[in-house]
């Protein structure tokens, strides 16, 4: 089996300063069916989040929607006062009506109890990383980012990110505060982010890919892709992270499980650098 350590992957220094290496881990699995609910295996989840110090993920990406508020009770529960040196990143901008159910919203009351009640359940002072997880389409983006700004400067937040933005949204954020990461979906097969990801790659911000795992059954059925597979010992899921990881330096994909099994498979990828043919070939693939 390929060594176990999410160091393996490199560095990335978020807003110029917080290293965290690159391979991090999403805690949206961590909930139950339709992110609603408690996991149907606690205790799994628990032991999942315990292991991610021991494999060196020290990068875990929340939101107080997940749930709502389970992935980060379980987080502060399993992980806190963080002494292994954890930094978790966490998100407001979205309501929950139920299993599956997600709607914007922006509104500056809603952000501020979001960092509020965030800050209480992860049992911190401060937020390493807050992300707006939409930039609400009703309520007027001044207020937003103004309400971003104004939490950033009364020291309640260290770093801001954005989820699911254009290059222009990102411009427009800039005036109000430093974006240190943008989280759009990406990934091997869904290339819709490419210019958001270019721009970050300039910029210097964190892209941070979700859904990365999505594109590992397109390499398992290709030939050539078949071929690079064999040659790392590897699956196509830990390809397509291994795609990731190298498609650019700002890139830190965080593949989300409930499943200690799942969460090994996928750290192992952080052990595969794929050359710069074998990276142009699997590209191809997924172009075509
Ligand atoms: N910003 C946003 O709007 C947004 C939206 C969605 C997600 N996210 C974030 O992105 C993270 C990742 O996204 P995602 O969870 O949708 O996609 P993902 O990590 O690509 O895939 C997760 C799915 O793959 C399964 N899985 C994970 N590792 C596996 C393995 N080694 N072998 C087989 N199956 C495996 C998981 O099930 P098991 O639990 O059974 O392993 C789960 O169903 C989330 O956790 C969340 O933090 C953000």
């Amino acid at each position: 089996m390929a060594q176990l350590d999410a160091a393996l992957a490199g560095t990335f220094a978020i807003g110029g300063e917080l290293e965290v290496n690159r391979l991090g881990f999403g805690a949206m699995r961590i909930t139950g069916k339709g992110i609603w609910g408690p996991p149907e295996d606690r205790d799994e989840a628990i032991r999942v989040l315990k292991r991610l110090p021991e494999l060196n993920v020290n990068f875990i990406d929340t939101a107080e929607s997940y749930g709502p508020y389970i992935s980060e009770e379980l987080i502060a529960e399993a992980l806190a006062p963080y002494d292994r040196g954890s930094v978790i990143a966490t998100k407001c901008g979205l309501t929950r009506t139920g299993p599956e159910e997600w709607h914007q919203l922006g509104r500056p009351e809603f952000l501020r109890q979001g960092v509020m009640t965030s800050l209480r359940r992860l049992k911190l002072e401060r937020l390493d990383l807050w992300q707006l997880h939409r930039i609400d389409s009703k309520t007027p983006r001044a207020d937003q980012f103004g309400a971003i700004a104004d939490m950033q400067k009364k020291g309640l937040i260290r770093h801001v990110g954005l989820s699911e933005v254009s290059v222009d949204d990102i411009k427009e954020a800039q005036q109000y505060f430093s974006v240190a990461t943008v989280q759009n979906l990406y990934n091997f097969a869904n290339r819709k982010s490419e210019a958001v990801l270019d721009y970050c790659e300039k910029e210097g911000i964190g892209f941070i890919p979700w859904f990365p795992l999505a594109g590992g059954d397109l390499v398992e059925g290709h030939e050539k892709a078949r071929a690079i597979m064999d040659k790392h010992g590897a699956s196509g899921s830990q390809i397509a992270l291994a795609w990731l990881l190298k498609r650019s330096p700002v890139v830190l994909p965080i593949p989300g499980t409930g499943k200690v099994r799942h969460l090994e498979d996928n750290v192992a990828a952080a052990a595969f650098a794929l050359s710069d043919e074998d990276f142009a070939t699997l590209d191809a693939i997924a172009k075509r």
